[in-house]
């Protein structure tokens, strides 16, 4: 039987981010042990311009930055294809034709529309290609005929579109697709420095390339308990983020003594986020230095893209012969 198909991506829009390594890139590394699927990533630069077209200088070197960092947390190009959207012209065929068959009003109420309009409100972004979002990731997914699909809950609507772009190509032409399923990671709630949602439009996001005094920095700003003024006061790590983070970079009997000398008032803030950016620093050594390897000996990175996007290609064009076909054109 033919292996089952997993396929996510991301948007090369700028540096990646704790978020994203608990939210995503773990998720992905973790399903590369099971061998009953086949496993494409990809780098949605295309999406990028959706948001960024009008200064579209970055999306290159955040692309190969990317894969890099891919890379350096572990994804491992003998068990997962790392290709890039734009290199597969095959994409932009699909998204057309899609585009034939997607309702308006389907695009329309799509709740992450409305919602990154508003939180991007800097930006114009009235455009046709960024209504029709959706219908170029759905395009990504089934074009490799995927069944499952890692994403985190604000990429479920987009996965929902995709299944109803897919049922409908079936229902049209041909049963050509199987319908994706979303593959929910079980994220910990990891926020920003200052208590928000880590994203890099608010500045508050540690990124996998923080290391020494610049995550040392990081860590010592960060928000803690509210109610805690003084190290007299006891404090709750149940309403502190840098206890959440403690629950993800410290041993268990690290985080249990800490939130008994946390409520006793036995610890001080800033002694506890000492401790926080040493176990951090730790825990991303390995990480820091394979993006230093990779970063000097690029050539391999940019090996690793050129068969990831061979592979990818290949499967792209028998799809599309099949699609043609279906649709007759
Ligand atoms: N929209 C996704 C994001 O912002 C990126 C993406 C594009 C994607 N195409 C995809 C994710 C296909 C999964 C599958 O994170
Ligand atoms: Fe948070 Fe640590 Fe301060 Fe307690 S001691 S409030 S857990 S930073």
């Amino acid at each position: 039987m033919a292996k089952k198909r997993i396929l996510s991506g991301m948007r090369p829009t700028g540096k990646l981010h704790l978020g994203n390594l608990h939210g995503a890139l773990e998720n992905w590394v973790e399903l590369q042990n099971n061998s009953d699927f086949e496993r494409f990533y990809f780098v949605a630069d295309w999406h990028a311009l959706t948001s960024d077209y009008s200064d579209s200088s970055c999306i290159k070197e955040n692309t190969t930055d990317m894969i890099i960092n891919w890379l350096s947390v572990g994804l491992d190009p003998t068990r997962a294809t790392m290709f890039i959207q734009s290199s597969i012209k095959e994409h932009a065929e699909l998204f057309l034709i899609l585009s034939m068959i997607t309702p308006l009003s389907w695009l329309e109420r799509n709740p992450t529309y409305k919602e990154m309009k508003t939180e991007l409100a800097d930006k114009d972004l009235s455009t046709f290609g960024f209504l029709g979002y959706p219908v170029l990731q759905a395009a990504d997914i089934i074009m490799y005929k995927a069944n499952g699909v890692p994403v985190g809950v604000d990429q479920l609507p987009h996965v929902e579109l995709t299944r109803e772009i897919a049922r409908r190509f079936n229902f049209l032409y041909r049963e050509v697709f199987p319908i994706p399923e979303p593959l929910l990671t079980n994220v910990p709630k990891l926020l920003g420095i200052d208590g928000r949602k880590m994203s890099k439009s608010y500045e508050n996001s540690i990124y996998l390339t923080d290391r020494g005094n610049v995550l040392g920095e990081k860590i010592g700003s960060m928000f803690t308990d509210p109610q805690r003024m003084r190290k007299s006061d006891p404090g709750e790590p149940a309403l502190c983020n840098v206890f959440a983070f403690h629950r993800i970079y410290s041993p268990p009997e690290e985080v249990d003594e800490i939130s008994m000398e946390c409520k006793r008032a036995g610890i001080g803030c800033v002694e506890c986020k000492r401790r926080l950016a040493d176990r951090i620093s730790e825990k991303m050594k390995p990480v820091h230095d394979r993006q230093d390897y990779y970063r000097h000996h690029l050539k391999e990175v940019w090996e690793i893209i050129a068969e990831g996007n061979i592979r990818a290609g290949n499967i792209a064009r028998m799809t599309m012969e099949e699609i043609r076909e279906s649709i007759k054109i």
